[in-house]
């Protein structure tokens, strides 16, 4: 049977991204996402590119039009990425739950259904705590998690739902906990100024980043691929795995703005998000035949080049 792959949450920054790396890698790709939207993929494709992948428009809560897609595209791998992020489950809760937990389980119903054993899906760093909660320093990939958004309930949940579906169907899971994800897409979500202000100052422009504090930072298309390999690589278990990396202010991400485009003024502010400065991501390395990491600066750069580049050539410098 011929690897097909689909990406739920194609129209967003990591499905994007996502089906711009497998379109690279010459894999066959379904877009299942309830938007019809291409500004993300335009960034990153052309539109003959994007005449290679299928799109299907279909809403992640419909436990049928899930397994239909699934079912009718002969689905090999699938890549979980569609949700609806912080601002978003705060504003509507049970619409959050409903995409964010629901949604899910319709995931793994579907693969369920349809023999497919192994499922990648996105979850956060958002499960765990605010920062006093824990001994300083990188937090330990089994620390408690303890969420203080619905979004990271829901993120909860998810991983254990992930558990349910090995312990009680076989079907295997590598759930990636993403932090802050920076890269051309990443225009909507809590953790979104930092791309807001490189591309800001792409076009020579002020911009004062509305948090500070410490985090990690993760280049979309590093996470993209990381999710492809996710889906790719059995786990022979639930596994979930933090994308780890250094810490980083976001002061420090400001200054490498600034350097990128000299005369820019970039700022941050005093509030510190509810989240630990980093977690451990040295599980993921003993267990991902690759971990991508492009260097912080290396990725605002071509970040910031990119925005700079006409339509669908953005992604030529990587
Ligand atoms: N971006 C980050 O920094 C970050 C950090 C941690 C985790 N994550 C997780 O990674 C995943 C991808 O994040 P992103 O930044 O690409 O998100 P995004 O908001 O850019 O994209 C989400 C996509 O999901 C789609 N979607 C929403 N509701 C749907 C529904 N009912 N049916 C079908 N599609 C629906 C949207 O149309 C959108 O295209 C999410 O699960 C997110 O929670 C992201």
């Amino acid at each position: 049977m011929s690897a097909t792959y689909l990406v739920t949450g194609g129209m967003g920054c990591l499905g994007a991204w996502t089906l711009y790396h497998l379109h690279r890698q010459g894999k066959r790709a379904v877009c299942f996402d309830l938007s019809e939207d291409r500004q993300r993929l335009d960034l990153l494709l052309s539109r003959d590119e994007q005449a290679a992948i299928t799109f299907v428009r279909g809403d992640l809560t419909d436990t049928q039009q899930v397994r239909d897609v699934f079912a009718q595209h002969a689905i090999t791998h699938v890549i979980h990425l569609a949700a609806l992020q912080v601002p978003f489950c705060r504003a509507n809760p049970p619409v959050g739950a409903q995409v964010n937990v629901t949604g899910a389980v319709n995931i793994f119903e579907a693969a369920r259904h349809t023999g497919v054993k192994h499922v990648a899906m996105a979850s956060s760093v958002a499960v765990y705590g605010p920062p006093e909660m824990y001994a300083p320093g990188l937090l330990p990939a089994d620390a408690p998690v303890a969420p203080r958004t619905l979004y990271g309930v829901y993120k909860v949940a998810n991983e254990l739902t992930a558990q349910v579906y090995w312990h009680d169907y076989g079907i295997s899971s590598t759930v990636l906990r993403p932090y802050t994800v920076y890269g051309l897409g990443r225009d909507q979500g809590l953790t979104s100024e930092p791309t807001k202000a490189m591309l800001a100052a792409a076009r020579g422009e002020d911009y004062t980043i509305n948090f500070g504090g410490v985090m990690q930072f993760h280049f979309a298309s590093d996470v993209a691929r990381q999710f492809i390999l996710a889906s790719e690589q059995h786990s022979g278990g639930a596994c979930v795995f933090n994308l780890g990396g250094e810490p980083v202010a976001v002061a420090e991400v400001a200054r490498l703005i600034m350097a990128a485009r000299p005369g820019v003024h970039i700022r941050t502010t005093d509030t510190v998000l509810p989240f630990p400065i980093g977690c451990d991501g040295s599980a993921l390395r003993a267990h991902a035949a690759e971990v991508y990491a492009t260097p912080l600066a290396a990725g605002i750069a071509a970040t910031m080049e990119a925005a700079a580049a006409p339509p669908g050539r953005a992604h030529s410098s990587r």
